[in-house]
């Protein structure tokens, strides 16, 4: 049912800042930038390329959690169709931290290093705690996967699989809900922000060796089937 937070009427309304970034859709790209362009024109202004991790932004005012709504929904439900997390019932430490990165630019997005760089550590603070405190149903997928994916992501996420990948329940607690704030929840996060994140682990892993023991190294493990086939369970299952 559409609302004026629904993505995919911004998707439809707004394409104007389309640009060749691939990590998202670029359907999915363009909405997300433009929802960024409306709350920050100074970044539109800045020219066409995304802004670096260096571009600081004058508005006095820390953005209040209706930004972070625009994008990962009004209680933290995350967006398949955005590629956005889901925010909401995660551990508030991993939240802030998670903002801390992308502030200092130690974890790469080009959409969420520009809002960071407008929070203080008690803004990151304040809507780590709002957000984790939040309680929402699982985001609307676009496809709805199937029983058989869903399946083979349920015995991956219990048991492992080929090449050796652990069972992910082993560190991320034993439903996917996340333990404390080093292992994040994975259940309940939209397809489209999993696949994405688990390919840029990869990335990672590709550029430098990854240390035993972290996700980097268990996603640099993991075939395109196995990535597929953990996001949509991931996705169907409430943490
Ligand atoms: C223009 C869209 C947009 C806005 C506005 C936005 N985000 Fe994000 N956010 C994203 C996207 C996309 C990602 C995924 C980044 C990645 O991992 O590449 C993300 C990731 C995050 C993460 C990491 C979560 C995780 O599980 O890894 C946190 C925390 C976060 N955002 C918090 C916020 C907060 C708080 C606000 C408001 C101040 C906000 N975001 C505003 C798009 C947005
Ligand atoms: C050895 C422990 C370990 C195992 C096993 C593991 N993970 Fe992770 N995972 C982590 C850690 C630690 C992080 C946080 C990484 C960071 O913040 O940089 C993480 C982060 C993630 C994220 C990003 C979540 C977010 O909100 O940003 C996803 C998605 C993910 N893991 C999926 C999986 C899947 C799917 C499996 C099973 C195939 C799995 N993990 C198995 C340790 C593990």
């Amino acid at each position: 049912m559409p609302t004026t937070h629904d993505s995919r009427y911004l998707a439809f309304s707004c394409t104007r800042h389309d640009t060749d970034i691939s990590a998202f859709g670029r359907l999915a790209l363009a909405a997300a930038l433009c929802v960024m362009f409306t709350w920050f024109p100074a970044l539109a202004m800045a020219g066409q390329s995304p802004a670096p991790a260096t571009t600081t932004i004058s508005t006095a005012a820390a953005p209040s959690t209706a930004l972070c709504a625009s994008c990962h929904g009004e209680h933290g439900a995350g967006s398949d169709v955005l590629g956005t997390p889901r925010l909401a019932g995660m551990n508030p430490e991993y939240l802030a931290h998670a903002l801390s990165m992308f502030k200092d630019g130690t974890r790469a997005s080009v959409i969420m290093q520009p809002v960071a760089q407008r929070l203080s550590p008690d803004d990151m603070h304040a809507l780590a705690t709002y957000f984790s405190a939040q309680h929402a149903p699982l985001a609307q997928a676009q496809h709805v996967p199937s029983a058989d994916l869903i399946s083979a992501g349920k015995r991956l996420a219990e048991s492992g699989g080929v090449h050796d990948v652990p069972a992910c329940f082993s560190c991320h607690g034993s439903s996917g809900q996340g333990n404390g704030a080093r292992f994040p929840a994975i259940a309940g996060q939209p397809m489209t922000f999993s696949i994405a994140r688990m390919r840029e682990f990869q990335a990672r892993a590709k550029a430098a060796p990854p240390k035993p023991g972290s996700m980097t190294e268990v996603a640099s493990r993991m075939d395109d089937a196995q990535i597929e086939a953990s996001a949509a369970f991931f996705s169907v299952t409430m943490p």
